[in-house]
């Protein structure tokens, strides 16, 4: 073998560990975990639900526009329809398993910032930002899955372009000044996020 062929075989081989590497997510950005989607108890499909069946998503995520969790509907609500609704689905006597035994369906978490970074739906959601803005066409997804990274950047740089916008007096954001009624309170100090 020439030394030439050695060093062309020697390059096709990093290069193919730095794909197999970058696939592998070793390269991400450091907490970025974008794409995320664990195997949940219960097969429940997001597509079915708000998407096929125009369920809103505040049914099921009551607390969203409320408190600082969004919140994950308990198997009591699953049964308000399901009682009628595919009652006999192997999926749905897991529900209504879970709801004789009275114990929590173990869903598993998949947004998760670190218990450092202060996050509150409400402040989000009142000020009008959409579900979709932070977790992704939700309405078409089979399983759910991690949308933005969440990383510090992520949230800074929104909170950037959102410092200078102006709350309406029906709540929403509004590009004239005239009708403000209070500015949002989006900021970069870092007391904002961590305290
Ligand atoms: C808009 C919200 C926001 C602001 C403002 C913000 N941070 Fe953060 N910060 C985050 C988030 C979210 C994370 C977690 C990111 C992750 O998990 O990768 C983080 C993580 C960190 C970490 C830990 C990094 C690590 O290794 O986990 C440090 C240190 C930090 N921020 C410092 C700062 C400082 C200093 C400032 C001000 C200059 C600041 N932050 C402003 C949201 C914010
Ligand atoms: C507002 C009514 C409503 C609520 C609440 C609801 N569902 Fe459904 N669900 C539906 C409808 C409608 C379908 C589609 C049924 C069909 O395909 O005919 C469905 C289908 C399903 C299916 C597919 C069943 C199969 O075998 O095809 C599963 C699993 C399911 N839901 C689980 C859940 C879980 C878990 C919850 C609670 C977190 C829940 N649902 C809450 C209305 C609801
Ligand atoms: C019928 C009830 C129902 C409706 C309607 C619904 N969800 Fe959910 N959602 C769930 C359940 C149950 C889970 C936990 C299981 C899972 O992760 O798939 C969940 C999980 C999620 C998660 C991930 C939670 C985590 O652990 O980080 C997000 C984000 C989410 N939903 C957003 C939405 C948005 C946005 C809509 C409207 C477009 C919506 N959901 C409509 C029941 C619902
Ligand atoms: C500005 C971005 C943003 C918006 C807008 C937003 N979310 Fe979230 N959501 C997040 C973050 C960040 C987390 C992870 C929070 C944590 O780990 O504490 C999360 C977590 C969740 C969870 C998991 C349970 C929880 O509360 O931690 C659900 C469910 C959820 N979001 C649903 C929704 C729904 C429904 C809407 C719209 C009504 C919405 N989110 C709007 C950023 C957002
Ligand atoms: C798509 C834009 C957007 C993203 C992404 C976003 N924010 Fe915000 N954030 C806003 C806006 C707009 C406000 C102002 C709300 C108000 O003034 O009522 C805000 C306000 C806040 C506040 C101050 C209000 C309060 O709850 O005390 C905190 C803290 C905050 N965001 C944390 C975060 C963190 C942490 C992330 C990332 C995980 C994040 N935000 C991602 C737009 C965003």
């Amino acid at each position: 073998m020439s030394l030439r062929t050695i060093k062309i075989i020697s390059i096709l081989v990093t290069i193919t560990g730095a794909i197999a590497i970058w696939q592998n997510g070793t390269f991400r950005q450091y907490g970025d975990q974008s794409g995320y989607q664990p195997i949940q108890p219960i097969n429940f499909s997001h597509k079915v639900h708000a998407g096929d069946n125009k369920i809103n998503c505040l049914y099921c995520h009551s607390a969203a526009d409320k408190s600082r969790v969004a919140g994950i509907p308990t198997a009591e609500t699953c049964m308000n329809c399901h009682t009628k609704i595919k009652p006999d689905s192997p999926e749905i006597l897991k529900v209504a398993a879970a709801l004789e035994k009275n114990e929590p369906i173990q869903w598993v978490k998949v947004n998760d910032v670190p218990d450092h970074v202060v996050f509150n739906h409400s402040r989000h959601v009142v000020a009008g930002l959409s579900c979709n803005t932070c977790h992704g066409p939700v309405e078409t997804m089979e399983k759910i899955s991690q949308f933005s990274s969440f990383s510090m950047g992520s949230c800074v740089s929104c909170h950037r372009t959102h410092r200078e916008v102006i709350l309406g007096a029906d709540g929403r954001p509004q590009i004239s000044a005239e009708k403000s009624e209070k500015k949002l309170m989006a900021s970069t100090d870092c007391s904002v996020c961590h305290h």
